[in-house]
């Protein structure tokens, strides 16, 4: 245990109590403040914050990319790699009423392998059951953090399916050949394989005081959370417009198919784009092809007015950000999950 100290969040007019062996992020969670993050390791600059008050604090490594020098030297921090070593206050540039005291706490335990099946030809499709605690509670489009077995590392992976009484958690994991957990995945995880997790994380939920239309873009295994956002409208009878675009290189990287057109019947105002990035001639493929966001850019005039909700590899993901801004929506309305890994970020501080 380190030295404790206080820190107050601006414009929310809320505080906590941390401890310098923690992050501030961490803390937050811990006590049921749900601050806007991403990936907790410093890269995507979701939890990117303004020190308003206080300077005594330790940044653990992050990527200049998410943090550059002169942001850092002009008061900005990173809450997911800061350490607060005096009383701080800080204000939040990115928060969501919404969202903010709604932080389901955070639980560490312990899950077993109920499925561990290919989807396509590199992603698999996990299904687990949690062993202890006796519940984790989660929002449908957070994630779970394992840690790999024999490593001192964790992985971030989004819950594909939603809250349920049984337990399950489902997951949809793209294996990287040599990659520490998803080489795991493909070649040692076993049904009846016990892992380690801690959940829930994440700021990937639906804002349900927005009436907007939809429109949600996805690439890989981004489909997972935007999947769990389709399942949890369909369980509740939602109606919101909603057009889901999604990327994928070649025919054979589509899943989930028939569950979709299933959401389709269950969702009226569900509409389904799958795009070939790399289509090849001996396939059938009679749908859109191109980049997923120049299929987007090609199908829709103008953006201004829905809610957008994007997911995937972080060059992907950037490219809708930039795209859906150039079509006349606000970041505000832009609610995003980067995929990033955790290997050696380039630009590391
Ligand atoms: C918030 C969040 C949610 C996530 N949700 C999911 C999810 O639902 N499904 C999912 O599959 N992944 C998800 N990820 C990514 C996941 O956490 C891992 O980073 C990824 O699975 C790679 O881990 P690994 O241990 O297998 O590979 P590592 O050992 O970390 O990497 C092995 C090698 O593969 C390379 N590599 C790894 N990832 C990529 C990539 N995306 N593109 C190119 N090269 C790469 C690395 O650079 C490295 O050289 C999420 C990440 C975040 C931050
Ligand atoms: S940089 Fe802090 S959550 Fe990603």
């Amino acid at each position: 245990m380190g030295e404790k100290h206080h820190v107050r969040f601006e414009p929310v007019g809320i505080e906590i109590e941390v401890d310098s062996d923690q992050t501030i992020l961490r803390a937050a969670a811990e006590q049921g403040v749900a601050l806007m993050h991403g990936c907790k390791e410093g890269q995507c600059a979701s939890c990117k914050s303004f020190v308003l008050d206080g300077e005594d604090i330790e940044l653990d490594s992050y990527s200049t990319f998410a943090l550059p020098e002169f942001e850092k030297d002009e008061g900005l921090t990173l809450l997911c790699r800061a350490h607060a070593y005096e009383d701080l206050v800080i204000e939040l540039l990115n928060y969501d009423e919404e969202m903010i005291a709604s932080g389901l706490p955070l639980r560490q335990g312990t899950v077993e392998v109920v499925a561990n099946d290919p989807v396509t030809h590199d992603m698999r499709h996990l299904v687990v059951r949690l062993i202890e605690p006796e519940e984790i509670k989660f929002f449908p489009g957070q994630y779970m953090d394992f840690q790999v077995p024999g490593h001192h590392a964790s992985r971030s992976f989004s819950m594909a399916n939603t809250p349920n009484r049984e337990g399950i958690f489902e997951f949809v994991i793209r294996i990287y050949p040599g990659g520490l957990f998803s080489g795991y995945l493909a070649d040692q995880l076993h049904v009846g394989d016990r892992l380690s997790v801690e959940a829930p994380f994440g700021a990937f939920r639906l804002r349900e005081s927005s009436t907007a239309d939809l429109v949600f873009i996805g690439g890989g295994a981004g489909l997972a959370p935007l999947l769990a956002l389709l399942r949890s409208m369909a369980e509740r009878g939602l109606e919101r417009p909603v057009t889901f675009y999604y990327g994928a290189r070649t025919r054979r990287d589509l899943c989930f198919e028939e569950e979709l057109a299933k959401l389709q019947e269950q969702l009226p105002g569900l509409t389904f784009v799958p795009a070939l990035s790399e289509p090849s001639g001996d396939e059938e493929w009679e749908g859109e092809t191109g980049l997923i966001t120049d299929v987007v850019e090609r199908r829709e005039n103008a953006l201004d007015r829905v809610d957008a909700y994007v997911c995937g590899p972080p060059p992907m993901v950037e490219a809708a950000i930039a795209m859906l801004t150039r079509l006349g929506r606000s970041e505000d309305h832009i609610f995003y999950d980067k995929f990033t890994t955790t290997g050696e970020p380039e630009g590391e501080d």
